[in-house]
């Protein structure tokens, strides 16, 4: 029978070593790097509220308490932007945890991959589907249209099975993603039959690259507890659907919008300059700018 209950609650694994930028990561949290003026981590945060969640479960690791007191109350800042009447800034510096919101914390001891990381967040999360938000990847939804995790909400609510995000990815990177292979299941639904990490580009089953979204039944905890580690030497997230399908049906969903890579260089400057452009505060200037440069 298809699971049907709400998906209430969302998992944010933040504890990873961000190598890839240091040295800005060197103390600071890779999660909390800012694109334009928000941090990574908060984009993904508002993605999961605007799908209807509250329950913000970070999976989280030494030298990341940056991201807890991001989602914790600023008592002093507060206290002296209403002192200066500031109260737009005041607002603002409140919005990023709005009231019916709460926000849990679970540390990963050690970094043995993505599966154990959500793994470490099961205590929290029971026996409920639940998603799972990767803030490295930056996902914007179409102009006007749904975020991308509200779209995939769509769909688990028809399905009420597991929904993941994909998108065709160029062959010389399959090898960067874990790759799924299945049955158009109508629309942009595909039930997936393989789902492989970090395949070489020879040995993938398609180029359809699993994106940072996922809507998981809780069954995949029972097996990413069983499961040997992968690639890498990780428990891998995607071994943990991979066994699932042998249980239940898993689909894939291809989403409309667009996700920026930014756990690489060119990925978080990719974002940074698109949203500069669509910011209400500095996007017409900012597009003069650009526009002088010489290039
Ligand atoms: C993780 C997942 C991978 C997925 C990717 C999306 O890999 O393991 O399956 O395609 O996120 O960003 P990572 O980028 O953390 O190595």
């Amino acid at each position: 029978m298809p699971q049907s209950s709400r998906v209430q609650k969302a998992v944010f694994p933040v504890a990873g070593l961000g190598t890839r930028f240091l040295p800005a990561t060197k103390a600071s949290p890779k999660e909390m790097l800012p694109i334009v003026d928000k941090p990574l981590i908060q984009y993904a945060v508002e993605e999961a509220y605007a799908a209807g969640i509250r329950h913000m479960i970070f999976v989280t690791g030494r030298s990341k308490r940056a991201i807890e007191d991001h989602f914790d109350t600023a008592y002093e800042l507060e206290a002296e932007l209403e002192a200066a009447g500031k109260d737009e800034l005041l607002a603002l510096v409140r919005s990023v945890q709005p009231s019916d919101m709460d926000c849990a914390f679970v540390r990963q001891p050690r970094s043995l991959g993505l599966g154990h990381a959500v793994l470490c967040a099961e205590p929290l999360v029971g026996r409920e589907p639940f998603a799972v938000l990767l803030a490295d990847d930056l996902m914007v939804g179409p102009p006007g249209g749904a975020p991308v995790l509200a779209q995939m909400m769509s769909a688990f609510r028809q399905q009420g099975r597991s929904v993941i995000a994909v998108q065709e990815v160029p062959a010389d990177q399959v090898h960067r993603y874990g790759i799924v292979a299945g049955e158009s299941a109508g629309g942009p639904l595909i039930r997936i039959e393989r789902i492989v990490e970090k395949p070489k580009a020879a040995d993938a089953p398609s180029r359809m690259g699993v994106a940072g979204r996922y809507i998981l039944t809780p069954g995949v905890f029972e097996e990413i507890r069983q499961q040997p580690r992968g690639v890498g030497g990780e428990i891998q997230l995607t071994d943990g659907i991979a066994r699932l399908l042998g249980k239940e049906a898993v689909y894939a969903y291809q989403y409309s919008g667009k996700r920026y890579d930014c756990g690489s260089k060119e990925g978080f400057l990719e974002a940074t300059v698109e949203l500069a452009l669509q910011h209400p505060q500095v996007g017409a200037s900012f597009r003069e700018y650009l526009r002088g440069l010489e290039l």
